[in-house]
Order: structure tokens, then sequence, then C-alpha cells
């Protein structure tokens, strides 16, 4: 649907002429500044910029006990700065009752995914069946399903990449990440011929590691086909570090290695302080073997930027593998000091731990890791194996519970809570 038509360089005498042969230009309200191209007009079928309509262009309900409870805006506080959202949330209850209802329900679904709450996974799951979602929290949503992905979930993400929002299909393709290289291209392999072109590049990356040798000859050049579109689009933007490292990591999981260190190495040329090219370069050397080269490329990138976490993680990572424990062990520890937000370095920071025999500080790690992230499931499967190696199997027992619950139909989770013991059992 097209509200406006942007018609570059047209006299407004000649777009008048347009405007009456409404086959060119039907219900269009063409916005005119300057002089003319009418042959080009004509070849863009008339249009030949446009102005997306905004469907929730509006001004919201204000919902004051939501600011209380998620830490949302609200109409109210904007105007009452010096007051609280509890005063505005307490005002609109005494006006209207105790009982709010109102559009944008997908608020506290949303919210719960981005604490990585466990909650999230039935809140999102009824945010994007819901009738009255709009496409752009449904595609929202999809996408913050990745880290619950479940048989059930990965159907109802199906239906997300046939559906006829764009903006859908791509949050499903977002929200299928977890899915393993060898198993997506039944899932995603359609979408290299989306008619629109966001939707065929995020799934030309989605396939990236997708091993081709089972493909049909066809498949394989429909799939090199989108690989040469998807290279041009990011050459497109080559002067940009991120287009650099974005391309780098494109050709990493396609196993063109060269390729990949090419474009990491331009990036860092291009823009020295962009740390992740480092980090990245980094993680490929120690994926070919060549740790010592990452062991001089991420030295330079801590003295530029000396609080880092990523590229402590990633030096943590190359002495792990050189076996210098105590060195990468000061290392992860800062990554996970430098960054709580990011589960997966505390994670390895406890995984290197148990490795040299500190289990007890590993579980502690561990711990406080999970009650940042519950929703972490390479988190809570450490803390099953932990605990039962130290013999404690009612707290291994705790934490398979609670995996389960999160990865509901997952067969291999309902296997591991078989193995152990329920309370009272032997
Ligand atoms: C456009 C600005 C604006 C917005 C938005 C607004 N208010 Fe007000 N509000 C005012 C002004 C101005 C007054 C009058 C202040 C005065 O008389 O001192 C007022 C008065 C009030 C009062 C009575 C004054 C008091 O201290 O008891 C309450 C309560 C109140 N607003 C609550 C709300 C709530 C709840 C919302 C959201 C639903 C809201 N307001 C949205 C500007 C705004």
């Amino acid at each position: 649907m097209v509200d406006y038509v942007l018609v570059a360089k047209l006299a407004l005498s000649e777009a008048k002429a347009l405007r009456a042969r409404e086959a060119v230009l039907p219900d269009l309200h063409p916005i005119v500044i300057g002089a003319v191209d009418v042959d080009e007009l004509l070849d863009h079928g008339g249009i030949v910029m446009q102005v997306h309509v905004r469907h929730d262009h509006s001004f919201r309900v204000p919902r004051p006990d939501r600011s209380v409870t998620l830490g949302t805006p609200n109409a109210c506080n904007d105007c009452h700065k010096d007051k609280s959202p509890q005063w505005a949330a307490a005002a609109v209850e005494r006006w209207y009752g105790s009982t709010r209802e109102g559009f944008q329900a997908f608020g506290e679904a949303l919210h719960s995914a981005r604490q990585e709450l466990p909650e999230a996974r039935d809140l999102l799951a009824r945010v994007v069946t819901a009738p009255e979602t709009p496409g752009i929290a449904r595609a929202t949503a999809y996408a913050e399903m990745a880290p619950y992905l479940a048989p059930d979930l990965v159907a109802e993400l199906r239906r997300g990449l046939a559906d006829s929002d764009p903006l859908i299909r791509l949050g499903a393709l977002r929200g299928l990440e977890g899915v393993s290289p060898n198993r997506r291209w039944p899932l995603a392999g359609p979408l290299l011929s989306d008619p629109v072109r966001a939707v065929r590049i995020e799934a030309t990356s989605f396939l990236a590691a997708t091993p081709t040798d089972r493909l049909s000859l066809e498949d394989r050049q429909h799939f090199e086909r989108a690989t040469q579109e998807y290279i041009q689009v990011q050459r497109f933007n080559a002067d940009r570090p991120e287009s650099r490292v974005t391309l780098g990591a494109f050709f990493a999981q396609r196993g063109e290695t060269a390729e990949a260190e090419a474009e990491y190495q331009a990036a860092i040329k291009l823009e020295p302080r962009f740390i992740r090219a480092y980090v990245d370069v980094a993680d490929l050397y120690r994926a070919l073997g060549r740790d010592r080269e990452g062991e001089t490329v991420l030295p330079q990138a801590l003295a530029i930027a000396p609080d880092n976490a990523a590229a402590h993680h990633a030096l943590g990572l190359v002495l792990a593998r050189e076996h210098r424990m105590p060195e990468a062990l000061a290392m992860l520890a800062k990554a996970a000091a430098l960054d709580p937000q990011q589960s997966r370095y505390a994670y390895v920071y406890a995984i290197a731990l148990n490795a040299t025999g500190e289990r007890d500080k590993a579980l502690r790690v561990l711990e406080d890791n999970h009650l940042r992230h519950q929703a972490d499931r390479e988190t809570l499967m450490a803390l099953v194996s932990l605990n039962r190696e130290a013999g404690d199997n009612v707290a291994a027992r705790r934490y398979a519970e609670m995996l389960a619950r999160l990865a509901r139909g997952n067969p291999a989770i309902a296997r591991l809570l078989t193995e152990l013991p329920a309370p009272g059992q032997k």
C-alpha cells in the first residue's frame, strides 16, 4: 500500500497530465518537486520513491502501570516529570478502576524475553498466534523465540516463514537461528527467491553454512545466485568495516577462509578501532589452528580498547587452547566481569574453572549467571552436570526440571530428567 509518491523532478503540469491518466498513477498523491523526466517515471510504473504507510502511527493509550512493571515510557509522565509512574498509575486507577484493557498486549512477552525469563516462551507463543497482534510485534516476537526453540515453536516459525508480511518472514528467519546448518535448507531454501530483497539476504545468510553436496543441481545454482546477490549487497558498503566483517563471517561459514581473513583484515585497515574485526579474525585463526596469530592480533585490540570484553574473552580462549590456564582464566574472568549481559562469557569462564579442578567456584559462577539469564540453556545444562559430578542430585534435578520447562518437547532433555532420581528415590 502506498500513501504518497515522491516524484522527483516532475513539473506540476506534467504531473497533472500524468494524474489524469489514472492507469499510470491510480489513487496516488504525487508530491511534486521540480522539473522532470517523464519517460523515466513511466519506466518505473509511475513510482519513483514511495513512503510506507505507518500502520501504527498512533498515540498510545497511556499505561503508566506498564512503566511501573516494564519500565516503558508513558504520556502522563512526559508532562508530569516531577511525579513517578506509580503516581500516574494510581491516578488512572482512581479515574477508571483497576482493570486495564487496551491494545499492545505484547509488551510483557517482549520484556520477559529480553530479561531472558523462562515464562517468555509461552508469552511469545501467545503473541504470535493472537490475531490482533500487529505485524511488527509479531515479527519481533518470532525473532525473540530463538533461545526457546522446540518442535512446537519451529512449527509456529514455519508458519511465520510463509506469512504474506515480509517483516514477519524476516522475524521468523531470525527466530530459527538455533537450528543446525544441515536442517536449515528445507526451512529457508524457498525464501532465496522471495520477492523482497531483505528477506532473500537474510535467508542467504541463514543458509550460509548449509552443506551443498546433497542439494540438487537446480538448488545449488539457486543458492549460488543468492550468494552472489548477498556479496554484491555487502560490497555496496565496502567502505564500512561493519560490512566487511559481515561478509567475512559469511565466507567463514561457507568454509572460504582465505576470503574471510581478507575481509576481516580489510575491516581493521579501514577502521583500526573496530574491535569486532580483531575478535572475528582471531576466532577464525583459532578454528584453523593458527593460535599464534590470534595471540598477536588480540593484544593489539586490547591496547586500543583495554575494557573490551569480547577481546578478553577471545584471548582467554586462545590461551586455554594453548593450555596456559592461569592466564586464560584471568582473561575469561575479566570478560565475564566486564560484560555480565553476555551469558556466554561467564559460562565459558565456569567451564574453564571446572577444567582446572575448581568445581565449587565454577558452580558459583554458573549460579550467578543463571540468576541473570534464567532462560540460558547452556548454563542450566552445566549446572546439571557439575552438580551431578559433585554428587548433589537434588540440585542437579532442580536445574534439569527448569531446563525441561524451558525446552518442552525436547526429547534429549526429557531423557536427562529420567536419568536423575527424584527426591526420595534411589
Ligand atoms: C500535555 C501534558 C499532560 C499530560 C500528557 C498529562 N497531564 Fe496531568 N496535568 C497536566 C496539567 C497542566 C495539569 C494541571 C496542573 C495544575 O493544575 O497544577 C495536570 C493535572 C493532573 C492531575 C491533578 C493534579 C494533581 O496534582 O493532583 C493529575 C492527577 C494528573 N494530571 C494525572 C495525569 C495522568 C494520570 C496522566 C496520563 C493519563 C496525565 N496527567 C497526563 C498536564 C498533563
